[in-house]
């Protein structure tokens, strides 16, 4: 048997981002990887907007690449070889949406993962780019080594977010084995 409506947390992260990006947005993917989450936001965003899209990897750059050229999207993305943690460095607009998928890249090295440093630094001043209704996504994969550590970290920072600037939210599938991916969605006020 299958759920129709949840289905997994990278489902209901597309929902989202279809519900809240529209033609003209600044949208940021943190974590590029094949360039899945890259591609879908090229599309809601249209002609006249850009998506930011960091990776520290070649192999996720020129999968990306191929990808958005194959579609037709690569006009409105701005691919960067950097960490997430200098997200500011490139981005001086405020954005609109940003998702952070953390852990390794499925098809890839899989001793190349995210880091509770690097993530929380670049979390931090993705909350301070975020336009009014804003919204941060952060898929937390956390099966791998170290996984854990990270996932602890993340929570224990989006938690302690002050209630009067933002809500934080957690779609967690409580009754699932092999952990299954966490998704945490931050909306900042308006
Ligand atoms: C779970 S994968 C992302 C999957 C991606 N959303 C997709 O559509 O394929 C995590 C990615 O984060 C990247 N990464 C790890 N540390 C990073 C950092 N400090 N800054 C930016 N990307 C990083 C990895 O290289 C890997 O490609």
């Amino acid at each position: 048997m299958q759920s129709k409506f949840f289905i997994k947390s990278t489902q209901i992260a597309k929902t989202i981002m279809e519900m809240k990006v529209s033609h003209g947005n600044t949208v940021l993917d943190a974590t590029m990887g094949n360039g899945h989450d890259t591609a879908f936001l090229a599309d809601l965003v249209g002609d006249e907007g850009i998506v930011f899209s960091f990776d520290i990897q070649d192999i996720a750059l020129e999968n990306t690449k191929n990808k958005l050229n194959e579609l037709g999207l690569l006009n409105r993305v701005k691919l960067i070889k950097d960490s997430h943690e200098n997200i500011d460095d490139y981005i001086n607009d405020k954005v609109d949406l940003a998702i952070f998928n953390l852990g390794y890249l499925p098809s890839g090295n899989h001793s190349i993962i995210t880091k509770p440093d690097s993530t929380l630094k670049a979390i931090k001043k993705v909350l301070e780019l975020l336009s009014k209704h804003g919204i941060l996504l952060v898929v937390v994969y956390y099966g791998h080594q170290g996984g854990n550590e990270e996932k602890k970290c993340v929570e224990d920072f989006l938690k302690s977010l002050d209630q009067r600037e933002f809500n934080t939210l957690k779609f967690d599938f409580i009754n699932q084995k092999n952990n299954p991916p966490v998704l945490i969605g931050v909306e900042k006020k308006g």
